[in-house]
């Protein structure tokens, strides 16, 4: 049999994790760890966390999906949950499934809203894989071979005020920035900077 592979894109540390339970996973030899990946923070609410778990059961037995040109109820109640959490200024959202789709979405509104090109993001950033994201994506390693990407980004010094000065000007579409970098080495945004 020809036994099918995934492609080799990530390293392998030779686990096989089979469970998991809140903030532990457990292998298929059955011992337990601390998950401090959490699929790089994807399930940081937990693993199999009733409260998540619950919902979404109750709404696969109800209706798999539906498009945005069709009104649903779980959406409603979505838009009014966050209608009482964001800042009054935040009235719009847009549902992605992951963080580069949204990454991509931001993108292509603010260039149409806009009307400009440029865009600015900075040094040491990580925002996706795609095409747009990883235009704004720092690490030559992760870009160089997909180039050429989307043109006319200019990455600044991460919390460096005055280059911000320096690079946004009348043809800036958008500024992209983690307030705390991740892949970057976990650095915060100073207040002021943002
Ligand atoms: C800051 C940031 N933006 C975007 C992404 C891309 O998210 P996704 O893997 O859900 O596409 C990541 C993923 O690690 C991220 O850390």
């Amino acid at each position: 049999m020809n036994q099918v592979k995934i492609i080799n894109v990530y390293r392998k540390y030779g686990l096989k994790i089979v469970k998991g339970y809140m903030q532990y996973v457990w292998d298929d030899k059955g011992n337990k760890y601390l998950d401090c990946h959490t699929n790089y923070g994807a399930a940081f609410l937990g693993h199999c966390n009733p409260k998540i778990v619950k919902p979404i059961v109750e709404q696969l037995n109800k209706l798999m999906m539906i498009p945005y040109s069709i009104n649903n109820d779980a959406r409603d109640k979505v838009l009014k949950d966050l209608s009482k959490i964001l800042p009054k200024k935040l009235s719009y959202v847009f549902f992605q499934s992951t963080g580069t789709e949204a990454v991509e979405a931001a993108l292509k509104f603010s260039r149409k809203a806009s009307k400009k090109k440029k865009i600015i993001a900075f040094e040491n950033a990580f925002h996706g894989r795609t095409m747009g994201s990883l235009s704004v994506t720092w690490k030559p390693k992760y870009r160089e071979p997909y180039q050429p990407l989307i043109p006319r980004v200019v990455f600044a010094r991460f919390n460096n005020v005055e280059d911000v000065d320096k690079v946004v000007d009348e043809e800036t579409a958008a500024v992209i920035v983690e307030p705390i970098q991740g892949e970057g080495g976990i650095n915060v945004a100073t207040r002021e900077f943002l």
